[in-house]
């Protein structure tokens, strides 16, 4: 027997080759992490949530015509994915001020921003992904002017939807961050969007409750962090496709 081989391993994916030139294989970890790796745990079932839920988005988002990188789930915890050049930026977008936007210019949690507003954080844990500016992306060749340009009309584009998607389920949609990748035809690449869209990656609270329903749970310690992923599942229609052993709540 061979052994499949291990392209990357990043705090809560394995990416593994893929069964043909140009594809991968996403594996989606049970383990959470915060504060750039310093906060780690194993949260059974988060990885088969996480794998269900990205694919729905990435399904929605393909018919509207954003292109990403899946292609199809190969079982609870795998996707086969496209490969491509990944683009050394995370893009987060925010609707609500929250998180580190909130610490750093003093807004209470929860103030409507006056319009969305996109930031760009250099993807180095070692530096503890540091916010940059697009002087900085064209300086270091991490993007060019116009797929800077790109990224912010999808990203954008991405935001209205998945306002209205989670909306119309009584989910507000705080903030979320995206990985962007290039796509290489001949001498030209396309810009396309990669990573995961999950709790873990989108800020998500119940519209009624303001309750948190993503990855902040682990990181203050709130608690029912499967069963808030679940939730988020459950009110996407997606739930029936899960092991019973999530189904009930009580992780795979
Ligand atoms: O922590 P901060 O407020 O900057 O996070 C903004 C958004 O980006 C949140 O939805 C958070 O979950 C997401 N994020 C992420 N991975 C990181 C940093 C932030 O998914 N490494």
């Amino acid at each position: 027997m061979t052994r499949r081989k291990k392209i990357y391993e990043g705090k809560a994916k394995i990416l593994y080759e893929g069964p043909e030139p140009g594809t991968l294989i996403q594996y989606f970890k049970d383990d959470t992490t915060a504060f750039n790796g310093q906060k780690r745990a194993a949260l059974e079932g988060k990885g088969v949530l996480n794998n269900r839920i990205s694919e729905y988005v990435m399904t929605r988002l393909n018919t509207i015509g954003v292109q990403n990188h899946f292609i199809k789930r190969l079982n609870l915890r795998e996707q086969l994915i496209k490969e491509v050049e990944i683009i050394p930026l995370q893009v987060i977008c925010r609707n609500i001020a929250a998180g580190s936007l909130s610490q750093r210019f003093g807004l209470p949690e929860g103030q409507a921003l006056p319009r969305s507003i996109i930031e760009f954080c250099l993807k180095d844990d070692k530096l503890g992904d540091p916010m940059v500016a697009e002087e900085h992306i064209t300086a270091f060749n991490w993007a060019s002017p116009q797929e800077i340009d790109d990224i912010m009309a999808t990203t954008l584009r991405v935001n209205d939807f998945l306002c209205g998607l989670f909306s119309g389920v009584g989910i507000t949609l705080v903030d979320f961050k995206l990985e962007f990748g290039r796509v290489w035809e001949n001498d030209y690449a396309r810009i396309i969007l990669a990573d995961e869209i999950s709790p873990d990656s989108c800020r998500l609270w119940d519209t009624a409750t303001n309750e948190k329903l993503d990855r902040d749970r682990f990181r203050r310690d709130l608690g029912n962090v499967i069963e808030s992923y679940t939730e988020v599942a459950r009110r996407l229609g997606i739930m029936s496709e899960m092991p019973t052993v999530i189904q009930g709540g009580k992780g795979a």
